[in-house]
């Protein structure tokens, strides 16, 4: 069978996505081992207790990402100009000033944002939950705040609060919400972090002294507070606290607690924030709080974990495009045989898929993003069995292999992911993804079970295929055609 090849499931070096900083292949946030000041959910809970608060996560494998705020209105462009990297670092990478970047507020009317049509649109992809922005690095919050006014109801004429028609939506609509919050970066609170883009200088890396201010006074006066806010005032929501870039740009979580209180997230600050989230008993949260909290998801981001990180629950988030917040001129959308062959093979590695949209100044969702989330959606529901609840696959050398040769960006040998096949498991199945179709007879060695049938998902009257097995080698006779051109599901009823 040829090999197909995909240069977008395994990252390679993503520089100046995000924000300057080059993220290579398996980048993690560390989380230092050190005594938590605050002890957290994931210090005082029983295995059984952490499976019970993970356990729709763990089913629902499929989110939704919204990356979504007053940098839609530039949209990529300042001063006529091309901005280069995502969308929502424009200010940073502009080095907009604060004043001038506050002003778009005026501007922000989405009046053609559809709370419901957002949330349809997930179910229709197959996703079973969806992370907001509701306050990102530039410091705008897209809810009703009472600690903060540079927010979405009091600072704009849209006057509505789009976070509570979602969180509405989404419990009508029977889907988990979940807020992303920037808690360490903030562009225009005077005291907010920064991470560093272009020529701005250290040790704060801001570019407008309107940002200056002291980190503990902006902790205590806008970011525990918000949180406290998006706790409390949102019903069942959140589900899921996003947090996200808690270190400084480059920096790396140390066992020098004297530099990290001078550049991130402190053990202190952190626990602060984790006496908030324990309040919430069945809140996940991620590993990007900072202060040496591991959280309960690792967060790969634009890339798919070569063989995922068994015994831990991650989730890799990826753009369909390259922006997380919305660029008119980012039409670099990646196809639906990537896209849901991403989702297949982070399933087959126990991982979940939280897959971004942007939309734009008006609320629109790029119709480029419809489109791919709702061919999703059809293949989804035909054979979303084979994702959901389930386990990671009983083989492992389908994913590919570690290079003899070839050496990583991370100094490591490269790991070359194969595009043949995937596999997940639940209960006596075992589902095996063709990607390309073989030629009479799926070959499978190694089948640590016995197979008593087989079938193919999408085939209504799952009709029996003749399967042989010898040991562990099987054999399954399959039709002339594939029933799926991206990915048809073989069914192996086992015991
Ligand atoms: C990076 C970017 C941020 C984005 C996040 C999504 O941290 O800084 O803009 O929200 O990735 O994972």
């Amino acid at each position: 069978m040829k090999t197909l090849s995909f240069g977008l499931l395994v990252s390679l070096v993503i520089a100046g996505s995000t924000g300057g900083r080059a993220q290579v292949q398996n980048e993690k946030w560390p989380t230092r081992a050190v005594k938590h000041p605050v002890p957290s959910v994931q210090d005082t809970e029983s295995a059984a207790e952490k499976d019970a608060r993970m356990k729709w996560f763990r089913e629902a494998r499929f989110g939704m990402f919204i990356h979504w705020g007053l940098y839609a209105i530039p949209a990529g462009k300042w001063n006529g100009q091309d901005v280069p990297g995502i969308g929502e670092w424009i200010m940073n990478r502009a080095s907009i000033p604060v004043a001038d970047y506050k002003a778009l507020d005026t501007k922000f009317n989405p009046t053609q944002f559809d709370a419901h049509a957002v949330v349809a649109l997930a179910k229709a992809a197959g996703m079973k939950y969806i992370v907001i922005t509701t306050k990102h690095h530039d410091g705008f919050a897209m809810y009703d705040s009472k600690v903060d006014p540079f927010n979405i109801v009091n600072a704009t004429p849209y006057h509505k609060d789009p976070i509570r028609a979602l969180a509405e939506e989404a419990q009508k609509q029977g889907i988990k919400f979940g807020f992303y919050y920037s808690q360490y970066q903030d562009w225009t609170a005077p005291g907010g972090a920064a991470y560093k883009t272009g020529d701005h200088k250290p040790p704060t890396y801001h570019w407008d002294p309107a940002q200056n201010g002291d980190f503990a006074t902006y902790l205590h006066t806008k970011a525990i507070p918000q949180l406290k806010e998006l706790l409390t005032n949102y019903g069942t929501s959140p589900a899921i606290i996003w947090f996200d870039t808690p270190y400084e740009s480059g920096y790396r979580s140390t066992d020098n607690p004297d530099l990290d209180k001078a550049h991130g997230m402190t053990p202190e600050w952190a626990g602060e924030i984790v006496q908030l989230l324990n309040s919430r008993k069945d809140l996940i949260w991620n590993n990007r709080l900072g202060g040496g909290y591991p959280g309960d998801t690792e967060t790969p981001e634009q890339y798919i974990p070569a063989q995922g990180y068994p015994g831990r629950d991650w989730e890799s988030c990826m753009t369909i495009n390259d922006t997380w917040g919305y660029k008119s001129s980012d039409h670099n959308f990646k196809s639906t045989e990537t896209l849901l062959r991403n989702l297949i093979d982070i399933a087959s590695k126990g991982g979940n898929y939280l897959l971004n949209i942007g939309p734009d100044a008006m609320g629109n969702v790029p119709s480029e993003e419809v489109q791919h989330l709702e061919a999703i959606g059809k293949w989804m529901d035909v054979n979303g069995e084979s994702v959901y609840a389930t386990k990671a696959t009983l083989f492992g050398p389908e994913a590919g292999s570690v290079s003899k040769t070839e050496m990583g960006k991370d100094g490591k040998p490269k790991f070359v992911p194969e595009w043949k096949w995937r596999s997940t498991t639940k209960g006596d199945k075992v589902y095996v993804h063709l990607f390309e179709w073989p030629n009479g007879t799926l070959h499978l060695d190694k089948v640590p079970r016995s197979v008593t049938g087989a079938y193919l998902l999408a085939d209504p009257s799952q009709k029996a295929l003749k399967v042989s097995q010898k040991g562990q080698t099987v054999e399954v006779s399959l039709p002339a055609k594939a029933l799926d051109p991206i990915a048809t599901v073989v069914v192996l009823k086992t015991r």
